[in-house]
C-alpha cells in the first residue's frame, strides 16, 4: 500500500510549516539585516513640516486609492513614470503609500513632471487641464487652514520610528505650517515626490 499524502494530517502540518519557515527565511529574515544598511545608501530626505502635513491630506482624501507610488522595473513603466522604486527610497515612509490600483497615473516621481501652478490648477479643476479626466476636484482644500498645533507632535512620533528630525526643526514646525491651507500642503508634498531620489532631473524627460 502506498502512503496517501493528500489524506495525511501529519504530512499537511509538516509541509505547511516547511513552506512558512522557508518564506520567513527568504522574505522576512533578510529584512532585519538589510534595514540598518539602507539608511547609508538612501538619497531619501525626511519630509519638511509642510510636506508632512500634505502627505496626511493625501491620505485623508484617499488619493492613494486611485494613484500608486510604485514604479516597477519594467520598460513600459520606466518610460512612462521614470526611475523605478528602490528599497532604500522608503526608509522614511510611515506608512508606505504604494497603493494597489491605478485609476490615475503613478505619482512616485510626479514632483519632477509639473510646476507648482499646474498642480494647483489641476487639483482645483482637473478637467480644465485634462478634459477627459475622471479625477474629482479638490478645490475646497485651498480654503481650509491646516491645524499647526499638531505638526510638531507628528514629527516627534516619526522621530521615535527613526526619522532623523532635529529638535530645532520640530520647534519651528508650527511656524512653517501656520497660515497655510491643506491645498498648499498637498502641493508641497506632490512637488517633493521623486525629487530627492533623482540626482538628475532629466531622468523623467
Ligand atoms: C477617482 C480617482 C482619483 C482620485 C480619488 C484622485 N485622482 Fe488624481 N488622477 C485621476 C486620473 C484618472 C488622472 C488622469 C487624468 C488627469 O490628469 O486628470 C489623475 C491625475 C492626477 C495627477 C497628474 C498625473 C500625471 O502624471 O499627469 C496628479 C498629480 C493627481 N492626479 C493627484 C491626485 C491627488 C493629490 C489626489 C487626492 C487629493 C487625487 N489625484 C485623487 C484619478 C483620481
Amino acid at each position: 500500500m502506498t502512503f496517501n499524502f493528500t489524506k495525511s494530517v501529519v504530512a499537511f502540518v509538516i509541509v505547511s510549516f516547511g513552506v512558512a519557515a522557508f518564506s520567513f527565511v527568504v522574505w522576512v529574515l533578510p529584512g532585519f539585516f538589510v534595514t540598518p544598511h539602507l539608511a547609508t545608501i538612501s538619497d531619501a530626505k525626511p519630509y519638511s513640516p509642510l510636506e508632512l502635513e500634505g502627505r496626511d491630506v493625501y491620505m485623508s482624501q484617499g488619493c492613494h486609492v486611485c494613484h500608486t507610488q510604485m514604479v516597477r522595473n519594467l520598460e513600459a513603466e520606466r518610460l512612462r513614470y521614470g526611475r523605478p522604486n528602490k528599497m532604500e527610497d522608503d526608509i522614511y515612509e510611515h506608512t508606505f503609500l504604494w497603493g494597489s490600483s491605478r485609476i490615475g497615473p503613478d505619482l512616485t516621481n510626479i514632483g519632477l513632471k509639473y510646476t507648482e501652478d499646474w498642480q494647483i490648477q489641476h487639483l482645483k479643476d482637473p478637467q480644465s487641464l485634462v478634459p477627459e479626466s475622471i479625477m474629482p476636484p479638490f478645490k475646497w482644500l485651498f480654503e481650509q487652514p491646516l491645524d499647526s498645533a499638531i505638526t510638531a507632535k507628528k514629527m516627534q512620533a516619526l522621530r521615535k520610528l527613526g526619522v532623523p528630525y532635529h529638535d530645532d526643526e520640530i520647534a519651528n514646525a508650527a511656524q512653517e505650517v501656520k497660515g497655510k491651507t491643506k491645498g498648499d500642503a498637498l502641493v508641497a508634498y506632490l512637488m517633493s515626490l521623486g525629487v530627492d531620489t533623482h540626482k538628475n532631473k532629466k531622468d523623467l524627460q
